[in-house]
C-alpha cells in the first residue's frame, strides 16, 4: 500500500437514492473530446475516498481472522474459527470435516450505484433455488431513519421467517440496540469516480436514454440541467459536481447516529469498528466475480451457484452501460489514470 493523506470529504447526506446499474461509465453527452482535468477538490475527495474505502476493505478482510473488540455475531466468530483451522489443515493435512457455519439472518444494506440491482436480481433467483426468505423494500430513497422507524423496521425484519436475507438502501442498523439478534452484514462498494459518473447519468437518463426514464426519475429537471455536459459540471463547480458529500458512503457502515453523517475521525472509526464486527464481506464492484465467488464460499446456503447464474449469457441482468453497446466516454476514462492511478492500485491490495 502506498502512503495516503488521511483526510475525509466533508458533510454527509445521502445522495444516492436510487438503484444501481452495474458497470461504470455511461455515455458522455457530446463534450468528451476534452480531457477532464481533475479539480483539486475532486482529487482530494476521491483520494480520501479511496483511503476510506480501502481501509474499510482491509478491516473487513481482517475481521475474518481477528476479533478486535466487542461482540460480533456468533456466525462471524464461528466462521473465523472455521477459516482459522481449515487454513491450517489445508496446508498440513486432509481437509477438515467441520461444516461451515450457517447464519440465518443476513442483511445487505446496499450502497446505491454499486451494482446492487444486479445483485438483487441474482438474489431473486437464488432465493427460489435455495429456499431462503428474500426480504426487500420498496423504499429506495430513505437511508436514515428516526429512532421509531429503526425500531419498527428492525422488529419487522427480525420477525421474518428465517433464514432470511434483508436488503435495502439503508445506513447500518444496530439490531442489538433494539433487542434484536445482530445479523451478518454484507455490502458492495465501488470506485468513487465510477460511482459518481454512474449517478450523474442515472439521475438524468435512468438506465437507458428513453423518455420514460426521464419522466420517472427526475421529471422536474430542466433540460439545460439534464443535458449539462459532465465536464462543464466539474470544471465550473456546479454544486452537483463539487459537493464532497456526494462521495460519502461512510454512514452505510457507521450507522444511524447523526455524527455518522459528519465526516471525520469519529464516523470513520465507528465505521471501521462496525465493518470489523458485523460485516462478513465488503466487496468491490470492480471485482464482482471474485466477490460473488467469496459469497458462494462463505454463504453457500444463500449464494451457491451464483457465479454460474451471473455468467449465464441468457440471464437477465441490470443493464451494463459499458458493455451494452454504448460508447464509453473517453474523457471520463481519463479520470482513472493520472491522479487516480495511485488510488486504483490502493483499492486492490
Ligand atoms: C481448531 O480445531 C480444534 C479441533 O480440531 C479445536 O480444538 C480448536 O479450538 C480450533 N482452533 C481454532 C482457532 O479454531
Ligand atoms: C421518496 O419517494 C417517494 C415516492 O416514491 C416520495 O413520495 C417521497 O417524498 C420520497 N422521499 C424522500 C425523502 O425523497
Ligand atoms: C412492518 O410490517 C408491517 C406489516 O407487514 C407493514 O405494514 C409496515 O409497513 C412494516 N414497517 C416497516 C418499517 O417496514
Ligand atoms: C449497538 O448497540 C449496542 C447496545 O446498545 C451498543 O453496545 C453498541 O455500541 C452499538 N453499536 C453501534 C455501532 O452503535
Amino acid at each position: 500500500m502506498k502512503k495516503k493523506q488521511q483526510q475525509h470529504p466533508s458533510s454527509g447526506e445521502d445522495p444516492w437514492p436510487h438503484g444501481a446499474p452495474v458497470g461504470g461509465a455511461p455515455p458522455c453527452l457530446g463534450g468528451c473530446k476534452r480531457r477532464i482535468p481533475l479539480l483539486p477538490f475532486l482529487r482530494f475527495s476521491l483520494r480520501d475516498y479511496g483511503f476510506c474505502m480501502a481501509t474499510l476493505l482491509v478491516f473487513c478482510l481482517g475481521s475474518l481472522f481477528y476479533q478486535l473488540s466487542g461482540g460480533p455475531p456468533r456466525f462471524l466468530l464461528d466462521l473465523r474459527q472455521y477459516l482459522g483451522n481449515s487454513t491450517y489443515l489445508d496446508d498440513h493435512g486432509p481437509p477438515p470435516s467441520k461444516v461451515l457455519p450457517f447464519p440465518s439472518q443476513v442483511v445487505y444494506n446496499r450502497v446505491g450505484k454499486c451494482g446492487s440491482r444486479t445483485v438483487v436480481l441474482l438474489l431473486r433467483i437464488l432465493s427460489e433455488k435455495h429456499g431462503f426468505n428474500l426480504v426487500t423494500s420498496d423504499i429506495h430513497n430513505k437511508t436514515r431513519l428516526t429512532k421509531n422507524e429503526q425500531m419498527e423496521l428492525i422488529k419487522n425484519v427480525s420477525t421474518a421467517e428465517q433464514p432470511y436475507l434483508f436488503t435495502r438502501h439503508v445506513h447500518f442498523l444496530n439490531f442489538s440496540r433494539f433487542g434484536g439478534d445482530q445479523p451478518v452484514y454484507i455490502n458492495i462498494i465501488r470506485d468513487p469516480v465510477s460511482r459518481f459518473l454512474s449517478n450523474y447519468f442515472f439521475r438524468r437518463f435512468g438506465d437507458w436514454r428513453g423518455e420514460q426514464n426521464h419522466m420517472i426519475r427526475t421529471p422536474s429537471m430542466r433540460q439545460e440541467e439534464r443535458y449539462l455536459d459532465i465536464n462543464e459540471c466539474i470544471l465550473e463547480n456546479y454544486p452537483e459536481c463539487s459537493n464532497p458529500r456526494l462521495f460519502y458512503i461512510i454512514p452505510y457502515f457507521c450507522g444511524q447516529h447523526p455524527r455518522c453523517r459528519e465526516p471525520g475521525e469519529w464516523a470513520l472509526e465507528r465505521a471501521k469498528m462496525n465493518v470489523n464486527e458485523n460485516f462478513l464481506l465488503v466487496g468491490i464492484l470492480e471485482e464482482l466475480e471474485d466477490v460473488l465467488l467469496l459469497l458462494e464460499r462463505f454463504l453457500p446456503h444463500y449464494f451457491k451457484g451464483v457465479l454460474s447464474i451471473y455468467k449465464d449469457p441468457g440471464q437477465k441482468r441490470a443493464p451494463d452501460l459499458i458493455t451494452d453497446g454504448w460508447e464509453p466516454p473517453r474523457g471520463c476514462w481519463e479520470l482513472n489514470s493520472g491522479p487516480l492511478e495511485e488510488q486504483t492500485a490502493f483499492l486492490q491490495p
